[in-house]
């Protein structure tokens, strides 16, 4: 199939002929390289062939040969991100869309068409979208998120501890985001098995993604009604009521773009991070010996594997030059996240640790840039460091070659972590009372005196609200009493 020509929307003189390399001017499809089929099963090879070929901006085609533009360099990513003048998000410029070159039933349209929210949105409308979206952010208590991250995890870890065996794919990567994310939003009660598919399934574009679409964005409306009749102190509330004045559709549809960006990237990068720690013993051994913090392997991990690989798409607002290339008004970049991220110009040595560099483009940059970075890095970090605390002995459960990943343009994850560990007994986990009406604590066998008070607001949950301790001593059979355990974490801090 031959890549189709852009419609003439250039005030170049057509007779000067087609931009050597354009995208939309090939010689054919063999004169192209394709980022899908199974041409493009290594896609990172791909971009080094073309790297190779082009330079830092390469032609490609996407399905059904469509062209596209895909941005290698590192300096020249950034540069588009942060060029609102000529670079914009909204796919309706995008020549190929506009001609129907694009088909409605194109397998990347879910990433393609365009919607009023802001990922999509330009100018004012993304001042006025984002800027309540990050508004309502920055009333997040970062304190009291790492608590209930550190909470997600302990609840997480139990389930599966006794067992001496998980999936840390399906049984812990998948779930801490959404349940951290559930109590954000203020919809605790909603995190469970059935969100949790309904977002993977989503994703997947699976036949039942529509009606799982329809699930999260029932549940979502639902809280939006909620929210609006009895505002709470949580994102949803201050989303509601940011001056901005967002409607309830354009409440929900922007839930819905938190939630679910929320959940992907940071599932990936969970997975992702435990993936080294578990497979290059070298990167274990640096954590083990304190050379490297977990959020410093968070970092490298945003270097080397970065959860998004590529963004779904700018689009040139007028004609342009990038990277030594003739860009065409109407024409479509790939944002090329990883690529950018391993550009030999900035990273001569991919061996090299990135230790203290926060320039890669994992969240991207420019009025686009991710807005949920700080809580993405603390899920992973509080995620990652309370797991192995409570299960130091955590080792893969197959061949390091065993392990499969999914991939798609958009980015690469793995299927399954399988792992093995001594098996444990699980912890209490204390509930942190919050504005919501939270679960009484379960009867146990712990509780010093039946009068022991539940905590307050002014009296966090402490011990059971922070990692718990890195050795590798056996768990003891009962949990120790409210006292010693206090005392245990009175001593560590
Ligand atoms: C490790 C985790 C995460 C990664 C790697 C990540 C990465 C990204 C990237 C690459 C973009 C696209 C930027 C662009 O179009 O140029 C983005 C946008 C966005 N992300 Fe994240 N993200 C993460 C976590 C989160 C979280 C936790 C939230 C919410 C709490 C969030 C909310 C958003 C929103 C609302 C946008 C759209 C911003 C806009 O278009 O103005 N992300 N993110």
């Amino acid at each position: 199939m031959t890549p189709e020509t852009h419609s003439p929307t250039s005030t170049d003189d057509p007779k000067l002929g087609p931009p050597p390399g354009c995208p939309a001017h090939g010689n054919g499809p063999g004169s192209l390289r394709r980022l899908y089929g199974p041409e493009a099963e290594d896609l990172g090879a791909v971009y080094e062939k073309l790297r190779a070929e082009h330079g830092a901006v390469a032609p490609a085609l996407l399905h059904d040969d469509v062209p596209i533009w895909v941005v290698l360099g590192h300096g020249e990513n950034l540069h588009m991100v942060s060029t609102p003048s000529q670079y914009c998000k909204d796919s309706r410029l995008w020549t190929p869309m506009q001609d129907g070159t694009v088909k409605p039933d194109h397998p990347l349209m879910p990433h393609f068409a365009w919607q009023p929210i802001c990922c999509h949105a330009e100018g004012e409308e993304h001042l006025r979208l984002r800027g309540a979206v990050t508004g309502a952010m920055s009333t997040i208590d970062y304190r009291s998120i790492r608590r209930s991250i550190n909470r997600a995890t302990q609840h997480l870890v139990n389930q599966f501890c006794e067992d001496g065996r998980a999936d840390l794919v399906s049984q812990f990567a998948e779930h801490l985001p959404m349940a951290v994310m559930c109590e954000i939003l203020g919809m605790p009660e909603e995190y469970g098995d059935r969100i949790v598919q309904a977002a993977r399934d989503m994703l997947k574009g699976t036949e039942t993604a529509i009606a799982s679409n329809q699930y999260v964005m029932d549940v979502l409306m639902r809280l939006t009604a909620r929210r609006r009749a009895e505002p709470q102190d949580d994102f949803t509330s201050h989303l509601i009521n940011h001056p901005a004045g967002l409607n309830d559709e354009e409440i929900g549809q922007h839930l819905r773009v938190v939630l679910i960006a929320a959940y992907e990237a940071t599932a990936n990068l969970l997975a992702n991070v435990l993936r080294v720690v578990l497979t290059d013993p070298g990167f274990r051994a640096q954590l083990n010996g304190g050379q490297m913090t977990v959020p410093e392997a968070v970092e490298q991990s945003l270097w080397d594997e970065p959860p998004f690989s590529t963004v779904f798409a700018y689009f040139a607002k007028q004609d342009t030059e990038l990277g030594g290339q003739r860009i065409r008004q109407g024409d479509g970049l790939l944002l090329g996240i990883a690529p950018g991220n391993v550009d030999p110009r900035v990273r001569p040595d991919l061996k090299a640790n990135m230790q203290g560099n926060r320039a890669h483009l994992a969240f991207s940059g420019g009025p686009h840039e991710c807005p949920g970075q700080d809580i993405g890095r603390s899920i992973a970090d509080v995620g990652v460091e309370a797991l192995l605390a409570r299960v130091p002995d955590i080792q893969l459960a197959c061949g390091e070659h065993e392990l499969r990943w999914r991939s798609s343009i958009g980015n690469r994850h793995l299927v399954e972590l399988p792992v093995k560990f001594e098996p444990k007994t699980p912890e209490e986990v204390m509930e942190r009372p919050t504005v919501k009406p939270v679960a009484p604590l379960r009867p146990n066998n712990w509780q010093v005196s039946t009068e022991q008070s539940q905590p307050t607001a002014s009296e966090p949950a402490v011990p059971a609200d922070e990692p718990t301790p890195t050795s590798a001593s056996p768990e003891p059979a009962r949990r120790p009493g409210l006292y010693r355990r206090l005392l245990r974490w009175w001593r560590r801090n």
